[in-house]
């Protein structure tokens, strides 16, 4: 038996880092995707293929996700959650696959995703999608400890989503085509580093840092009425005002300030980083001047990525 599932990754709209802390965030799901496939083995050992490792990495089925490599962490975390779920254990090889480069745009959820749903066809596990967040997110806190779940929910839900922290809301949005250009900075410090750097800040000035996130929770509510509504000019204004507090927060670089600054100077009606920082990917949002912005981000060093939004969910694919 064989069973293959795909998901998609994810672009933060609004509400970067407030939402680790009981805020809202919009997040649209794009389409780059990844996709985990799952076979049963005789014997009781997991046998995990990633496009990063030279050769599989074998565990014993009792002991998968337990001093998991970065490599296969991931995998390993959900692996043990449906099997925990499942109640049984069985011999089996994972092998995932996707984009050659993510962008930072999602593929660690988006692999946890797809391999709980293969796996959970593959046992025969009938769950809701709420089960299926709840074993995945419960995966990905067992892996980096930190982490609101915004990406879980994209990979699952796909589309665009109003979501809450640890999925207390996941509401999927109806929106009109969205006119986005995203630009890749470059290389990036990890979220868990900056989601630490921001809880210190966090730690020292409370009030202020707390304030900060109210203002944010403030910019999704009317973000997500212009976002269903499609006035994207109000929508860049919500945006511009996210990227002045994300630097504020401190997680802003110089290099995305060049694209940030060079997609407003083209034109843009909103630009801002999206996600943790430190690099990573920025978006510009247009209302008609998509191939200046896209020059201009290029022309200050960034990498136009050009990949559909608002994609579909997890999906079970034709295991080959
Ligand atoms: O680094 P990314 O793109 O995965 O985004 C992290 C977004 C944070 O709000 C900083 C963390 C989180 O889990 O919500």
């Amino acid at each position: 038996m064989k069973m293959s599932a795909s998901a998609p990754g994810k672009l933060l709209l609004l509400g970067d880092h407030a939402v680790v802390y009981g805020r809202p965030c919009l997040v649209t799901a794009v389409d780059l995707r990844y996709r985990a496939t799952v076979e049963t083995l005789p014997g009781d050992t997991v046998e995990i293929l990633t496009p990063q490792l030279d050769a599989p990495r074998r565990v014993i089925a009792t002991a998968v996700g337990s001093s998991a490599p970065r490599e296969t962490a991931f995998v390993e975390a959900a692996v043990a959650r449906v099997f925990e779920r499942a109640g049984q254990q069985t011999g089996l090889r994972v092998t995932t696959a996707g984009p050659p480069l993510s962008y930072g745009l999602g593929s660690s959820s988006a692999i946890t995703v797809a391999t709980v749903a293969a796996l959970a066809a593959l046992l025969d596990l009938d769950l809701t999608r709420a089960e299926q967040f709840a074993l995945a997110y419960d995966a990905v806190l067992a892996v980096q400890g930190t982490g609101s779940g915004f990406d879980l929910a994209a990979a699952l839900y796909g589309g665009t989503l109003y979501f809450v922290t640890g999925g207390k809301m996941i509401e999927p949005l109806t929106v009109p085509h969205l006119p986005l250009v995203i630009g890749y900075s470059g290389s990036k410090v990890g979220t868990v580093n900056l989601v630490a750097e921001v809880a210190r800040r966090r730690e020292q000035r409370p009030a202020v840092i707390d304030g900060i996130f109210d203002v944010m929770r403030h910019l999704v509510e009317d973000g997500r009425q212009q976002l269903v509504a499609g006035d994207w000019s109000a929508f860049g204004e919500l945006m511009n005002l996210n990227q002045g507090l994300l630097d504020a927060l401190g997680v802003n670089t110089p290099s995305l300030t060049r694209l940030i600054e060079s997609a407003r100077a083209a034109g843009a009606a909103g630009a801002k980083l999206s996600g943790a920082g430190g690099g990573d990917c920025m978006y510009a949002v247009h209302s008609g001047k998509v191939d200046t912005i896209a020059a201009a981000i290029s022309a200050a060093g960034g990498d136009v990525v050009a990949v559909p939004v608002h994609a579909p969910g997890v999906r079970l694919e034709d295991a080959i």
